[in-house]
C-alpha cells in the first residue's frame, strides 16, 4: 500500500476544523464530564458494538448499582450480568467484572496509567486501552475503532479491504499522525462523534462535515463505497425449542455454563432442534429431550410463542411450549425452581427475557399460574 507522508499541514487540515467542529457540533454525553477513569473505562467498554442512545440508561443504572471500581469487583457475576441484561455481547460485562478483580488485587482499585498494563486487562484490546489511556490519563494514544477506521478510510480514499493487515496498520498510522500534541482527548472524541454522526456507514453526509473540502472520497465521489465492506456471509438458521414448566406459581429455569454463548444467564431449558430432524418435528424433538435428559413427560404442552432472534453468527427461531407440570420434580443446579415473582432478579439472555415479559404480564397471569 502506498503510503504518502502525512505531515503537519495534512494533519492540520484534518484536525484544526475537527476540533472547531466538536467544540460546537459535538454530543453532551455524561463521561466527557467527568476525569474518573472507571467511568470512562466503563462507557468505553459499553460503547464497543453499540450506540450511544442505547448506552445511556445502561450506563447510569451500572455506575448507579456499582459506584466504584470496589463495588463492581466484589459484587456477583449474576448481579453485573443482571445490569448488563438486553445490551448484549455479555462478554463485555464478564471481562469488565473480571478486571475490576484485577484492578483491586494488583493496581490499589486504580486503572493504571500503563499502556501495557491498561491492554493486559480482562476486555481491553489497544483502541480500548488508548481510549482510556487517553481521555482519562491525559495521555496520547491512538484509538482504530470501526467510527475511526471508516472516516480515516473515506479521508484518505482508501479502496483496499481495511481489514487486510498491512491497511490495518497504516490505518493505525494514519489514526497517530493526525493526532495533535495537545488535546489528544478532544480529538479522539471528535473523530469518534463524527464518524457516529456525520460520516456513518449508511450515509455520508458530507455537506454537514468540517473535513468535506479535503476528503478525498468526496472528491473521487467514493464517500458511500468506502469502506470496501467484507462480502455479506449468508448466517445459518437453527430452529430451538424451550420449555416453560410450570406448577403452581413457580417455572423450571436453568443457568447456562460459564463459558460459550451467553455465559452464566438464565434461560428455559432449551435445544437445537437437530439438523436432522424433519420440518414439524420441533415438538417430538421438544418432548425427547425433556424426556431423556429431565425423565419428565411434557406430552400436554401447548406452543406459547415463536421468538426469532439474530446471533453474531447465527439466527435463531425459538419455539417455546408451556407444560403444566403435575408434580415439582427435585432439580439440581444449574436448574431451579423459581417463583415467578423472582424470574425479573435474574440476568436472562434477551431471547428469553422475553419470555419471562411474557409470564409476568399481568393479563397472562391467571391463566398460567392457577
Ligand atoms: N464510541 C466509543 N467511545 C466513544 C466516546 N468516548 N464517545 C462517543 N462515542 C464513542
Amino acid at each position: 500500500m502506498t503510503k504518502k507522508p502525512i505531515d503537519a499541514a495534512v494533519r492540520r487540515r484534518f484536525t484544526t476544523p475537527l476540533l472547531k467542529w466538536y467544540h460546537t457540533l459535538g454530543r453532551d454525553l455524561p463521561w466527557r464530564t467527568t476525569d474518573d477513569p472507571y467511568h470512562i473505562w466503563l462507557s468505553e467498554i459499553m460503547l464497543q458494538q453499540t450506540q450511544v442512545t442505547t448506552v445511556l440508561p445502561y450506563y447510569h443504572r451500572f455506575l448507579k448499582t456499582f459506584p466504584t471500581i470496589k463495588a463492581l469487583a466484589s459484587a456477583d457475576l449474576e448481579a453485573v450480568l443482571k445490569q448488563w441484561q438486553g445490551l448484549g455481547y455479555y462478554a463485555r460485562a464478564r471481562h469488565l467484572h473480571r478486571a475490576a478483580q484485577v484492578l483491586v488485587t494488583q493496581f490499589s482499585a486504580k486503572m493504571p496509567k500503563s499502556f501495557e498494563s491498561v491492554l493486559a486487562l480482562p476486555g481491553i484490546g489497544p483502541s480500548t486501552a488508548g481510549a482510556i489511556l487517553t481521555i482519562a490519563h491525559g495521555k496520547r494514544y491512538p484509538i482504530l475503532d470501526g467510527n475511526v477506521r471508516r472516516v480515516l478510510c473515506r479521508f484518505f480514499a482508501i479502496e483496499k479491504d481495511p481489514r487486510e493487515k498491512n491497511v490495518d496498520l497504516w490505518l493505525w498510522h494514519c489514526s497517530e499522525a493526525l493526532m495533535p500534541k495537545q488535546n489528544a482527548s478532544h480529538y479522539l472524541q471528535a473523530i469518534m462523534d463524527l464518524g457516529a454522526t456525520v460520516c456513518t456507514p449508511k450515509q455520508a453526509s458530507c455537506t454537514r462535515c468540517p473535513v468535506e473540502k479535503s476528503c478525498a472520497a468526496r472528491k473521487k465521489g467514493l464517500e458511500t463505497l468506502l469502506p470496501l465492506k467484507a462480502p455479506s456471509k449468508k448466517l445459518p438458521h437453527y430452529d430451538y425449542f424451550a420449555g416453560v414448566l410450570c406448577i403452581n406459581n413457580t417455572v423450571l429455569i436453568r443457568r447456562r455454563p460459564l463459558k460459550g454463548l451467553l455465559a452464566g444467564l438464565w434461560e428455559f431449558p432449551s435445544e437445537r432442534v437437530a439438523e436432522s430432524s424433519k420440518q414439524g418435528s420441533v415438538v417430538l424433538a421438544y418432548e425427547q429431550y425433556f424426556r431423556e435428559t429431565l425423565g419428565i413427560d411434557v406430552g400436554e404442552s401447548k406452543p406459547y410463542m415463536t421468538i426469532g432472534h439474530v446471533f453474531t453468527h447465527f439466527k435463531m427461531t425459538l419455539h417455546v411450549f408451556l407444560h403444566h407440570s403435575e408434580k415439582q420434580e427435585r432439580m439440581t443446579f444449574p436448574l431451579e425452581w423459581l417463583e415467578r415473582e423472582t424470574l425479573s432478579d435474574r440476568p436472562f439472555s434477551s431471547a428469553h427475557q422475553k419470555i419471562v415479559l411474557q409470564l409476568t404480564q399481568k393479563k397472562h397471569q391467571g391463566e398460567l399460574f392457577q
